[in-house]
């Protein structure tokens, strides 16, 4: 049996900053509330760039910083709710840019719990001695579906991609996880639907692609599920908070992580936050957030590092990892 240990990490973000003031011009908003209510101040947004080429920017920034030979890759995942086409996937298309002509590639959807939905999938094929390495990214152009004269959703999300290498390691690296889903709150936050109409049926031609999300609901369920899988996370695991150096939280409301903090009893200065800069992001929300506390130097060898996060599907996520 073998683990598995994240050994670099990369991201890109669409140049192009919209502000809540900009926001302000288009719907009925400001700033004072955005801030207040999400801790959001501006985000990125794609100015044409499409999913799979912010993944594979992200992926090449990794490649980059670990002098990592493309042909060596064994495994690509990348985990997106916005993929630009049905086929090939986002996966496809980054093995394709990066010249990664040897690995596996496909791609997760879970939501903004996806990276580390397929983070987990990434060491269970390495733990089992199927690959040696893998490349794990979590990509999204969420501005594609966001209905931006909705005040309710528009404020709230970001464009960006980011993701980690990890490989084959004797010590533990990605050390357990809780993951889990229900579906029966699906509809809470929806988006990019099409009827099946055919030509052999009488269905309505029908699409909608905005996203639609009962906020409050979605509130109710992250407040409650995302403490309750971390405390049975590191209570499974023999993990005490006091162990956690930092939690890595996805980035979609600093009111949700403050109530997450106070049920886990883990300070608010030990969990990363940078959704003023970047809005929710998604499946990039957590892996923008690593990428950058590897490159401010926060994290050293041996810390340990807890994510937590929610999301469509709806879904949840938290994961024990030593850097
Ligand atoms: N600007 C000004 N007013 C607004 C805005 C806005 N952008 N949006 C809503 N309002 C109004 C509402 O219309 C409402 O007005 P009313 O009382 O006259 O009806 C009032 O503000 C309060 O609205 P609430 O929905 O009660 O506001 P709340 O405090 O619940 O905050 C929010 C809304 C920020 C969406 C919150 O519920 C939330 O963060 N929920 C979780 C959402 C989330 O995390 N989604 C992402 C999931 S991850 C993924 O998979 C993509």
């Amino acid at each position: 049996m073998y683990f598995s240990k994240i050994k670099y990490t990369g991201a890109y973000v669409p140049e192009r900053i919209v502000t809540n003031d900009e926001l302000e011009k288009m719907v009925d908003t400001d700033d004072e509330w955005i801030r207040s209510r999400t801790g959001i101040g501006e985000r990125r947004v794609s100015m044409g760039e499409n999913t799979s080429e912010l993944a594979a920017k992200s992926a090449q920034d990794i490649i980059r910083k670990g002098n990592i030979s493309p042909e060596d890759i064994e495994l690509i995942i990348v985990a997106t709710a916005t993929p630009e086409r049905i086929t090939p996937s986002a996966a496809c298309m980054v093995q394709a840019a990066i010249g990664a002509s040897r690995a596996v590639a496909f791609d997760i959807s879970a939501a903004c719990s996806g990276f580390v939905f397929a983070l987990s999938a990434a060491d269970k094929f390495i733990r089992t001695g199927a690959y040696k390495n893998a490349l794990v990214i979590g990509a999204e152009v969420l501005s594609k579906y966001v209905d931006w004269t909705d005040r309710t959703t528009c404020v709230l999300f970001g464009d960006g991609a980011a993701g980690a290498y990890i490989e084959r390691s004797d010590k533990p690296g990605i050390i357990a996880e809780d993951i889990g889903c229900d579906g029966s709150k699906g509809m809470c936050l929806n988006g990019g639907y099409n009827t099946a109409a055919n030509a052999f049926n009488d269905a309505e031609q029908y699409s909608d692609r905005f996203i639609h999300m009962d906020g409050k609901a979605v509130f109710d369920f992250a407040t409650r599920k995302v403490p309750e899988s971390a405390k049975r996370l590191l209570e499974e695991n023999g993990v005490s908070t006091d162990d956690i150096k930092y939690v890595v939280p996805h980035q979609a409301n600093e009111r949700i992580v403050k109530i997450i903090s106070r049920k886990l009893k883990i300070p608010m200065d030990r969990f990363y936050l940078n959704m003023f800069r970047y809005g929710n992001t998604s499946a990039a929300s957590i892996p923008i957030a690593l990428n950058e506390m590897f490159e401010k130097n926060m994290v050293a060898e041996g810390d340990r590092l807890l994510l937590a996060g929610f999301g469509g599907g709806l879904t949840w996520c938290s994961m024990l990892i030593d850097v």
